[in-house]
This record gives structure tokens, C-alpha cells and sequence, in this order.
């Protein structure tokens, strides 16, 4: 018969309980305890794992993970899931594309592995990470809270270490996807709101004493002969070796408390798309090794101008998000070489990952094929700009992006944000932002998606002040009816630094039941496309275009007959090879414009 235990009691008495949540919402795992990754070995946790939805947060008020695993014929009192026993999901993926049930489902959702560990290495530290969770993401280790990571796209570990047992362990996560005003982003997104553990979950296991972090770049003195590296370390060693061996480096750093630095003159053959030069770079320290590819760039701004390695630089781009008709949010590198190809074929130099940190695959493929980025976080829209918590977790998603991509030569530019309103709350969050951008990286450009006052075609957003490169977006053609405004803007705004156009494009849609003229049809998008490029030719002021975007993506809020829930503004359509004539035009655009600037 029934013998309550100490979870049955809970279960009764966490009805009446609304703060369950508030002693499992710690934001522990952060940019503070990210691990250097280059060149370490993982042990694999993708794959299936046991799976429940949880609409109400009945695992956390009933405390699942507290539960044994056991035959169900054997436990003693009534239970409501069962971690051990049920459905399984593939790791990484969106559950919204594993089964049409889970399709529109948000909230948490539980999953659970078991791993076997083998105690025998002594004195290692073993790290749980994973690479991306939509949104929060609560890790428990044979049912101990270890903490959880709020941001749906960067990664975070979890330390295991002197907390496994010999032999079998369980790691369960509980991530939840609700959409609230004070999250980054907030409620309302023209992306679809995937949610899951959708990039790698792996386990690092390293020596005690660990190097965990190193930055490497070209320092920005127009030189070009200057490079500097940043270590940090933690162990009894005062020194990190460091091997460049291409440059002929070979050469320490001294610690003080565990951080060090060295400039070193030399001159490396320097990155750019048209030489995507890449140096092996190697850190040692104790029995700890890392590496890294690493290239020597200086983007800076002169005036309104761009420059690369002193060259003045257009940027020919497309605004990509991550999305797949069949994936969802999940990459995979032939996805991604997709990507590329189709910007080679577009004749781009330049993409914009919007409006999120994307893959670091992405990233690294950039740094292999040459491309410049425009990396961002998803502080979009009406973020709650007046809560301290929000800001924390904009902060924290925007140091973990650069503290995971600064060894990127591709990436020039930081963006701290996408069409914000102009308020005081707001100008203060975001000019903190620049401000943290700014210390954590001294080597590139900050920008953010601006709005346009339309009603004096004037470029009047106080951020901009603080911003190095200025990006607008503007849809004449779509949203914007009077194209000469563009010729106004530039004349009404004197912002004496780059301005780019970080969107612009119109729907086409040429699926069943498309239509011949008008809006949504192809013609009237290849329309826009044409009064674009005709007058963005002519405007002076913009440095660079990254139209939006190169292939359909799902937003929920896109339902009318020719949309069904996706945002038709690709110049792909969602199967990712139809290509509308709108792609043509452009691709023809650059090469005129490439032409122009040798
Ligand atoms: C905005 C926004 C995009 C959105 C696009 C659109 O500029 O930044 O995220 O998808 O417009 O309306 O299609």
C-alpha cells in the first residue's frame, strides 16, 4: 500500500506554492564560468534523451528530479512523470519539429540521460556544455539543482566536478521557452519561438588546472605589426606557454593572479574575405593544451567610411537567421555551407546573423571562407528596458557571444540591438551595452539596428552617438512609401560616422496559389528590389547593405493565405534552393557595385 515519502508530501503541499521557481532561478551559469573550447576534447551527450512537456511547472513544484529511478510495479506512492521511463527526443534539435504535438507547445519541458562515469582519472574537472538552450535552462545532476543559464543562444557550462558518482549518473534539464516581456528577447518576435536543447550537450573533462580563456588580436594601431594575447588561467603555475609556430612564436606569459598579457611585433599576412589567412595558435599550461585558428585584421572607422587593413570597404550583404523548414533552429554544417554558397553566389563580402548569436560553426566557417559578420543579440523590440534583471541577462548574453567569438576574425561588428524605440530607459541599457562591448573587445565596431524618424526622414536615435556604425532599417516599398525619403535622410543627417542599411526587401511569395502582381507576388518584390538597388546606388552616405534576408523563415505572427505562419522576404524560398528573380537582381547589383570600388 502507499508510503508516502517526503515527494508525495510536496506533492500535496507545492499546490499552494507560486515562488517554486524563485530558489531555481540562480543565472549561475554565466559568461563568469565559460571554458576556452579550442582543441578540447568532448565526450558526446547528443543523441536521445528521455522527454516530457510541462506546461504547468509540475516538475519543478513535485521536484521530478528528486524521484529514483525504479519498475513502476515497485514505487510506493502515485507519480505524474516518470524521468527514467516514456518518450524520448533526438539532442540538439526544436521539439516543435520532433512531433506536431509539441508543434506551438511553450514552456518547460524535461529531459533526461543517464552517464556512466569511470572515476579513474584523478584530479580531472569535468564540465557539462551546452551550446544553445531556448531559453532558461535548469541543470540537475542526480537530482541536485547545479544552476541554470538564461539565453536561447549562447552556450553555458555547468561544473560536475567532486559532485559524480563512480558508475551511472542522471543529468536532467529542464528548459523552458515562455515568452515574457522582461526575457531578451521579449514577447513578441517576428521569429518563430523555437525551444529545446538545440546545439550540442557534451561533457569536457580536464586536467585540474586549466587555461579558461585566451584572446588573441591584431591591436588596432594601423601597423598592422602588433599582436596581442590575453590569457587567463587557474592552477599553481605562473606561466602559459604560447606557440604561434607560423609567426615563429614561441614564447610565455607570466601570471599575476591567474591573468596575463603580451604584445608581440610581428607581421602577420592579414585576414581578409579575399585572403582569409587563418594561424594555428596553441596554449599550454600544466598538463592543460589548447589551440585555435586565429586571423589578423583591423577593421576601424574613418569618417563615414569602413576600412579593412586600411582599405576602404564596402559591405555587400544578406541578413540571415537561423532557420529550416525541416530543422527548425538547428545547423548543421551542410546547412551552413548552403548558406555560404548562396552569399558567394549573391557576390556578398558581408553577412548579417540576425538577430541572435548564431552557431559558432557559422562563425568559424566565415573566419575559413572569408565573409565579414555582423554579430548580434536579441535585444529586439520593446525589451523591459526598466528592469535591472533584464539588463543583467542582455549583459550576460552579450559577454558570453563575444567571449566565445573574439578569436573571430570575421566578426566586425557587435550589435546591441534591433529597431528600439528611442526612450531614456532605453538609451541607457543600450549605451551600457556598447560600454561592455567596448571592454571586452577592443578590436571591433559596435553597431545596432536603428530606427528612422520618418517623420523628419532624419537619422535623430541618441544611440547612435554611442555606436560606431550605424545600421537602419528602412523598407521603402514595403512599410515606406516615398522612396526620395532615402535622398532625404542622408541629407537631413549628418551622424559623421557609417551608416549601413541592416534591412530593407519586401514579401514575395511563389508557392500555390501565388499571385501575379501585387503585394506578395514575386513581381512586385523583384519591384522593390529594383527601386532599392537604384537608389541605394546613389546615396553616398550608406557604407554597406545587408538586405533582409536570404531565405523564407516561420513567424508565427505571418499568417495571411500567402504567408502561413513564415515570413516570405527571402530571396531563397523555405526550401532553401528556390530562388525568386529578386536574388538575381541583387547578386547583378553587387557585382556592379563590386566593380566600382577596385
Ligand atoms: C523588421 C525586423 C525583422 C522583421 C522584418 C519584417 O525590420 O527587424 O526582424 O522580420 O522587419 O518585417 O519582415
Amino acid at each position: 500500500m502507499l508510503e508516502r515519502s517526503e515527494l508525495a508530501e510536496n506533492a500535496i503541499n507545492c499546490l499552494h506554492d507560486e515562488q517554486y521557481d524563485m530558489p531555481l532561478n540562480l543565472q549561475n551559469l554565466n559568461h563568469t564560468n565559460m571554458l576556452f573550447m579550442g582543441g578540447r576534447e568532448t565526450e558526446s551527450l547528443n543523441g536521445d534523451w528521455n522527454f516530457a512537456v510541462d506546461l504547468l511547472d509540475t516538475g519543478l513544484r513535485q521536484r521530478w528530479y528528486n524521484m529514483k529511478p525504479m519498475p513502476a510495479e515497485k514505487r510506493s506512492e502515485p507519480w505524474d512523470y516518470d524521468p527514467y521511463v516514456g518518450e524520448t527526443i533526438s539532442v540538439p534539435s526544436c521539439w516543435q519539429m520532433q512531433k506536431e504535438k509539441w508543434y506551438f507547445f511553450e514552456g518547460s519541458a524535461w529531459y533526461t540521460k543517464a552517464w556512466d562515469y569511470d572515476a579513474a582519472v584523478q584530479d580531472e574537472r569535468i564540465f557539462l556544455r551546452i551550446g544553445a538552450a531556448q531559453y532558461d535552462c535548469k541543470i540537475f545532476l542526480n537530482g541536485e539543482f547545479i544552476g541554470n543559464h538564461y539565453g536561447g543562444s549562447t552556450p553555458f557550462f555547468a561544473e560536475f566536478t567532486d559532485k559524480l558518482s563512480a558508475g551511472r549518473n542522471w543529468i536532467m534539464c529542464c528548459v523552458n521557452n515562455n515568452r515574457t516581456l522582461d526575457r531578451v528577447p521579449m514577447r513578441n518576435t517576428d521569429w518563430f519561438n523555437y525551444g529545446g536543447i538545440y546545439r550540442d550537450i557534451e561533457i569536457v573533462r580536464t586536467p585540474k588546472e586549466i587555461i579558461r580563456d585566451l584572446h588573441v588580436y591584431l591591436v588596432p594601431n594601423s601597423q598592422y605589426n602588433l599582436i596581442h594575447i590575453d590569457v587567463e588561467a587557474e592552477g599553481s603555475t605562473d606561466h602559459v606557454k604560447i606557440t604561434i609556430a607560423e609567426l615563429g612564436i614561441n614564447t610565455s606569459i607570466v601570471l599575476t593572479e591567474g591573468k596575463g598579457s603580451i604584445k608581440l611585433e610581428v607581421q602577420p599576412e592579414l585576414w581578409s574575405p579575399e585572403n582569409p589567412k587563418l594561424y594555428d595558435i596553441t596554449a599550454t599550461f600544466c598538463q592543460d593544451q589548447i589551440n585555435d585558428r586565429v586571423g589578423f585584421r583591423q577593421i576601424e572607422v574613418k569618417g563615414t567610411d569602413i576600412f579593412l587593413n586600411g582599405v576602404n570597404t564596402f559591405l555587400r550583404g544578406i541578413s540571415v537567421h537561423e532557420d529550416d523548414q525541416d530543422l527548425g533552429k538547428v545547423v548543421t554544417p551542410e546547412d551552413l555551407k548552403r548558406r555560404f554558397q548562396h552569399a558567394k553566389e549573391l557576390n556578398c563580402n558581408y553577412m548579417r546573423f540576425a538577430h541572435y548569436t548564431h552557431h559558432e560553426m557559422a562563425i568559424k566557417m566565415a573566419d575559413e571562407l572569408g565573409f565579414l559578420i555582423w554579430a548580434e543579440i536579441p535585444v529586439y523590440w520593446a525589451i523591459d528596458f526598466e528592469n535591472p534583471a533584464t539588463y543583467q541577462d542582455a549583459e550576460n548574453q552579450l559577454i558570453e557571444m563575444i567571449k566565445r567569438d573574439r578569436n573571430r576574425a570575421s566578426v566586425i561588428m557587435w550589435s546591441v540591438g534591433n529597431e528600439n524605440a528611442d526612450t531614456d530607459p532605453r538609451l541607457i541599457f543600450m549605451s551600457n551595452l556598447v560600454k561592455t562591448a567596448r571592454k571586452n573587445d577592443p578590436c571591433r565596431l559596435v553597431s545596432a539596428a536603428c530606427l528612422v524618424n520618418h517623420a523628419k526622414n532624419k537619422i535623430e536615435d541618441r544611440l547612435v552617438n554611442h555606436l560606431d556604425v550605424i545600421g537602419i532599417n528602412e523598407y521603402y516599398g514595403w512599410y515606406e512609401e516615398v522612396f526620395d525619403d532615402l535622398i532625404e535622410i542622408g541629407e537631413n543627417s549628418n551622424p559623421g560616422k557609417p551608416v549601413v542599411i541592416s534591412e530593407t526587401g519586401a514579401d514575395g511569395f511563389i508557392g500555390e496559389g501565388a499571385i501575379k502582381t501585387g503585394f506578395f507576388s514575386e513581381s512586385y518584390m523583384t519591384e522593390v528590389y529594383q527601386k532599392q538597388t537604384e537608389y541605394l546606388e546613389r546615396l553616398d552616405y550608406i557604407k554597406g547593405i545587408s538586405p533582409w534576408i536570404l531565405y523564407e523563415f516561420r513567424a508565427e505572427r505571418r499568417q495571411n493565405i500567402f504567408q502561413s505562419g513564415w515570413n516570405r522576404k527571402g530571396l531563397i524560398c523555405n526550401d532553401k534552393s528556390t530562388k525568386k528573380a529578386a536574388f538575381h537582381l541583387l547578386a547583378d547589383f553587387y557585382v556592379k557595385l563590386k566593380s566600382q570600388s577596385v
